[in-house]
């Protein structure tokens, strides 16, 4: 059985204070038992929050990474120093880093590349527009963003891979995919998979939902066979929401 990932980015949210406090109280009050937990800090915040969660389990990712390893690129964080402020995962290609600040599926593959060389855990995120929804292009958008964004990547390598699938407008809209509309989706992202590399890699890979995750929503999300987990906005925000989330995992999958 696929373990399930409930993550929470938690965008350019929060204080260092906050994101401190939020991470410790994560860690105490979780009962972590069978789910990967995770938290995306802002990068300010990865050093901090890192050290307070050392040796609970709990991973850290950055919500972006540049793909060069150094140089002049003002403004830009490498994948070696996200790893040396103490995280172990990068979410590469959110919707709002593709649809705000315009990356491409070429920079997101480059991306992926270079955090999965650097030894980093990759969370790469996939999704359509509501444009693209009605005009049918679900599945291609969904092909293109997870083909293109995988190009290069050995099969080995996706032992290190979390696909996110989060439908740009269900994001932050409250709208959520219905739990058979989100299944549909990550089954044909499985499937893709399966052929890009082969069965065994697709039966093993994380397929996260993420959209309006809530605490009412989250167990018949992740009851459906293909959705391994959650990828959480403004729910991880808050302790309650994302232990009620993390709870929701572990009945959805018998745990
Ligand atoms: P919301 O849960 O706030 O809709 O955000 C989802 C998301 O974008 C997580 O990466």
């Amino acid at each position: 059985m696929r373990k399930p990932y409930v993550a929470g980015n938690w965008k350019m949210n929060l204080d260092r204070a906050g994101a401190v406090k939020l991470a410790q109280e994560v860690a105490r009050q979780s009962d972590g038992r069978g789910v990967e937990v995770g938290v995306a800090p802002p990068f300010v915040y990865v050093s901090a929050v890192s050290e307070a969660l050392r040796g609970t389990g709990i991973h850290v990712a950055a919500q972006n990474c540049y793909y060069e390893a150094s140089g002049a690129f003002t403004g830009e964080v490498s994948p070696g120093m996200v790893l040396d402020a103490g995280a172990d995962s990068v979410i590469i290609g959110h919707s709002e880093r593709r649809h705000i600040f315009g990356e491409t599926d070429e920079q997101v593959n480059k991306k992926v590349r270079s955090a999965l060389a650097a030894g980093l855990n990759v969370i790469l995120c996939i999704g359509e527009t509501l444009d693209e929804r009605e005009a049918n292009k679900t599945e291609s958008v969904c092909e293109r963003h997870t083909r293109e964004g995988l190009k290069g990547v050995a099969a080995e390598q996706m032992a290190k891979v979390v696909v996110a699938y989060e439908p740009v407008w269900a994001i932050g809209t409250g709208k959520t995919a219905t739990p058979g509309q989100a299944q549909e989706v990550h089954a044909f992202v499985r499937g893709l998979v399966a052929k890009l590399y082969n069965k065994q890699t697709a039966d093993a890979l994380r397929i996260q939902y993420g959209g309006s995750v809530k605490a009412d929503n989250a167990l018949e999300l992740m009851s459906q066979a293909d959705i391994d987990g959650a990828l959480v906005g403004g729910a991880s925000l808050k302790v309650e929401p994302f232990l009620a989330i993390i709870a929701a995992a572990q009945k959805a999958k018998g745990l």
